[in-house]
C-alpha cells in the first residue's frame, strides 16, 4: 500500500535534503502512486514543518514542488495508494496538526478514526482532509498539552485500532523520528549522523546496512546513534535485533533495463539459482515430514502465490496428501473444519499480504501448525509460522510479481521432491534432478522466446480480451499468464482448465479472439489438442507454448513458441516466463508503464 519514510540528521546546519528525499520517493512510488508528500524541518530552529504535496507521479510533483531545492534538518516523505478518501491533495499525506508542528506519515488503516475524529473536533481540531491519518497529528498535538513530545506520541498510539506503520516528525525535536507499527512493515536504520525509518528495506539501505525490522506492535523514537523501541510500556531489548543487510539498495534499481518488471524477468536465472544454492535440505525435510503426517493440508495465498499454491495441491495430491488451496481472504470458509493434525501452508512473497497473515492466524487459531513460504526474511507471515522457509529472489520491485513466482514454485518443487523421496514414491522423483537445470534452462528461455515473443505481442495487444488454457499444472501457468496480462495490459484475460472452456467461455470466441494453450505436460497431451480444434472451429487465433520439435502441436497453432521441456513441475517455472514476457510487451505496445498498473500495490495491507 503507502510508501513511508523519515530521515533526521545529527546537523544543526541545514543539508541539502531535497534530493534524499526524492531517491526515498522513487523507491517507494511502486506502493502507491495516487499522491506524493513530503514535511520538512527547514532548520532546527522552525516551530513548524514545511510541507509540500500533490497528486500525480514522484516525478510530477517533485517536479512542480522544486523538492530537489529543498534544505533542512529532518524530513518524512510519503507515497499513497488511497484507501479512506478519494486521491487528491487535501487527502495526500503527510497530514498535519492545527499549529503545524507534528507532521505524519502512515500506512495502513485507522479503524477507529470516526471517533477520534469526531472527540478531537470536539476539542476545536480543524480537519482538512478526509483521510483516517489526519487524527494521528492531532492526537499527538492534544497530548501535547499536557506531556512531552515522545510521551504525547505513546499515549496517542495506544489509541489507535487497526493496521498502521507511522513515522512522525514533531518540530520541538527536529532530530528524532517516531514510529510504530502494527500489521504493516516498518524498519529501523541504525546510524551515527542520520536516524532512518522506512516502510521497506531497500529506502534504509541508501543510509545504512544495520536495520532493526520492527515487530507488531512496537513504537518508539530513534535520533542519530539512538534507537528507543518499547511495546505494551515496556523497553524491547534491541542487543540481538540489529541486523546487518548485504543487499545492496542498487540491487533494487533498474539495471539499464527500461523497466523493473523486464529487469526482474531477466533476473529469473539469478534469482532461481540462488533460491536452489539456499535451499535447506534439513528445513524441507523437516516440511515434507509436516507435510506427509498432516490430516490435511490447506494453502492459503493471494494473487500469483495462490498460482504457486495451486502447483503444489496438485504436486500433494499426486503424492497422497490431502491439500486445498483457498484464496487467503476466504480462509473463514473452511476454518470450522480445521483442527489440530491439519497444516496450514501459507505462501506470500511480502509476507506482509495481510489476507495471507489473517488466514494464519486463523489456521493456528483453529488448531493447525503453519508453514511459510516467503522471500522477505523476518516478515510477519515468518515470524507467525511454525516453519518457514525462504526464497532467495531477492527484492522485486515491480508490482507484477515474476521472479517471486518462479522462485515459489521452484522451493515448492524442492518440497514436493523432499516428500517423494519420503514416501518413496519414484513417480515425480526425477523432479529433484531436474531441478538443478532450471536456471540454466530459464535462461535459454530468455534467449529462444523473447524475440517470438514480442512479435506475438502485438497481435495480442490490439484485442480487448483472451483466453489462457491449459490441463493439470498447465492450468496455474495459465492463470499466472492471464493475470499478468490483466495486472499490465489491461487487456481482460482469463484462465481455464481446457475441458472447461466448452461449459460456457467458447461462447465468446469468433473472428480472431486469442486463446493461448500451455502444453507442458505430455499427459494431458491428447486431450489438450482436442481443445485447440475446438477453439480453432469458432476461428480464434490460436497460440501455442509447446516442446521443441513436436511438429503435430505446431501445425496446430495459428502462432507457437517452443519452449525447453524438462518435466511438467520445473515446466511450470520453463512456460510462465514466455507469459510474463508476452504482458511486459503487450503492456508496452499499448504505451502503459508495466511497473505502475493502476490500482494495484505491490503489497496489499489492508483487508
Ligand atoms: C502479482 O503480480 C500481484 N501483484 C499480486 O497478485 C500478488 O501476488 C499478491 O498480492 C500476493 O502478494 P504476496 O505474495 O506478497 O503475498
Amino acid at each position: 500500500m503507502c510508501g513511508i519514510f523519515g530521515i533526521a540528521y545529527r546537523t544543526e546546519a541545514p543539508l541539502a535534503l531535497g534530493p534524499v528525499l526524492r531517491r526515498a520517493l522513487e523507491r517507494l512510488e511502486y506502493r502507491g502512486y495516487d499522491s506524493v508528500g513530503v514535511a520538512v524541518m527547514t532548520s532546527a530552529n522552525s516551530e513548524s514543518v514545511q510541507v509540500y504535496k500533490d497528486v500525480g507521479k514522484v516525478s510530477e510533483v517533485v517536479g512542480k514542488y522544486s523538492i530537489d531545492s529543498l534544505r533542512g534538518v529532518a524530513g518524512v516523505a510519503h507515497t499513497r495508494w488511497a484507501t479512506h478518501g478519494r486521491p487528491s491533495k487535501e487527502n495526500a499525506h503527510p497530514h498535519v496538526d492545527c499549529t503545524g508542528a507534528v507532521a505524519v506519515v502512515h500506512n495502513g488503516i485507522i479503524q477507529n478514526y470516526a471517533e477520534l475524529r469526531e472527540r478531537l473536533a470536539a476539542a476545536g481540531h480543524t480537519f482538512r482532509s478526509e483521510t483516517d491519518t489526519e487524527v494521528i497529528p492531532h492526537l499527538i498535538e492534544e497530548y501535547m498539552k499536557a506531556l512531552p513530545p515522545w510521551e504525547a506520541f505513546r499515549e496517542a498510539i495506544g489509541q489507535l485500532r487497526g493496521a498502521f506503520a507511522i513515522v512522525a516528525l514533531i518540530a520541538s525535536e527536529p532530530h528524532t523520528l517516531y514510529f510504530a507499527r502494527r500489521l504493516s512493515p516498518l524498519v529501523v536504520g541504525v546510524a551515527e549522523e542520520s536516524a532512518v525509518v522506512a516502510s521497506d528495506l531497500p529506502t534504509v539501505l541508501d543510509h545504512t546496512r544495520r536495520v532493526i525490522v520492527l515487530h507488531d506492535d512496537e513504537y518508539g523514537y530513534t535520533a542519530p546513534g539512538e534507537v528507543h523501541v518499547e511495546r505494551g510500556g515496556a523497553p524491547v531489548d534491541l542487543a540481538s535485533r540489529v541486523v546487518e543487510i548485504s543487499w545492496t539498495a542498487d540491487m533494487a534499481s533498474k539495471e539499464g533495463y527500461p523497466h523493473y518488471m523486464l529487469k526482474e524477468i531477466h533476473e529469473q536465472p539469478m534469482a532461481l539459482a540462488g533460491t536452489l544454492s539456499g535451499l535447506d535440505w534439513d528445513t524441507l525435510r523437516a516440511a515434507a515430514e509436516a507435510l506427509h503426517n498432516a490430516r490435511h493440508v490447506y494453502i492459503v495465498a493471494a494473487g500469483t502465490s495462490l498460482h504457486a499454491g495451486h502447483v503444489m495441491a496438485l504436486g500433494l495430491a499426486r503424492l497422497g496428501v490431502k491439500a486445498t488451496p483457498i484464496v487467503a481472504s476466504e480462509v473463514h470458509s473452511v476454518v470450522g473444519a480445521v483442527g489440530e493434525g491439519d497444516l496450514g501452508v501459507a505462501i506470500s512473497q511480502s509476507g506482509e499480504t495481510i489476507d495471507t497473515l489473517v488466514a494464519v492466524r486463523a489456521l493456528r487459531g483453529a488448531g493447525a501448525r503453519v508453514m511459510a513460504i516467503t522471500n522477505v526474511v523476518g516478515s510477519s507471515v515468518a515470524r507467525e509460522s511454525d516453519i518457514v522457509i525462504y526464497t532467495r529472489a531477492g527484492p522485486e520491485v515491480a508490482v507484477a510479481a515474476t521472479k517471486t513466482f518462479t522462485t515459489q514454485v521452484l522451493v515448492v518443487n524442492a518440497l514436493l521432491h523432499a516428500l517423494a523421496e519420503a514416501v518413496g514414491n519414484g513417480d515425480i522423483a526425477h523432479v529433484g534432478d531436474n531441478m538443478q537445470r532450471v536456471p540454466h534452462m530459464v535462461s535459454r528461455v530468455l534467449q529462444l522466446t523473447e524475440g517470438p515473443i514480442r512479435e506475438l505481442s502485438r497481435a495480442v495487444a490490439g484485442r480487448a480480451s483472451a483466453y489462457y488454457l491449459g490441463r493439470g499444472l498447465g492450468l496455474p501457468v495459465a492463470m499466472e499468464g492471464a493475470l499478468k496480462l490483466k495486472e499490465v495490459a489491461y487487456i481482460h484475460a482469463e484462465a481455464y482448465p481446457a475441458g472447461e472452456s466448452k461449459h460456457g467461455p467458447i461462447a465468446l470466441v469468433a473472428d480472431g479472439f486469442p486463446v493461448i494453450f500451455v502444453f507442458l505436460d505430455r499427459e494431458v497431451e491428447k486431450a489438450l489438442m482436442g481443445n485447440v480444434m475446438e477453439m480453432r472451429a469458432r476461428d480464434a487465433t490460436t497460440i501455442g507454448l509447446i516442446p521443441p520439435g513436436a511438429s503435430h502441436l505446431a501445425e496446430l497453432f495459428d502462432s507457437y513458441v517452443e519452449v525447453p521441456y524438462l518435466d511438467p513441475y520445473n515446466n511450470v517455472i520453463l512456460y510462465v516466463v514466455p507469459l510474463q514476457l508476452l504482458a511486459y510487451y503487450a503492456a508496452v505496445h499499448r504505451g502503459y508503464d508495466p511497473d505502475k498498473p493502476r490500482n494495484l500495490a505491490k503489497t496489499v495491507t489492508v483487508e
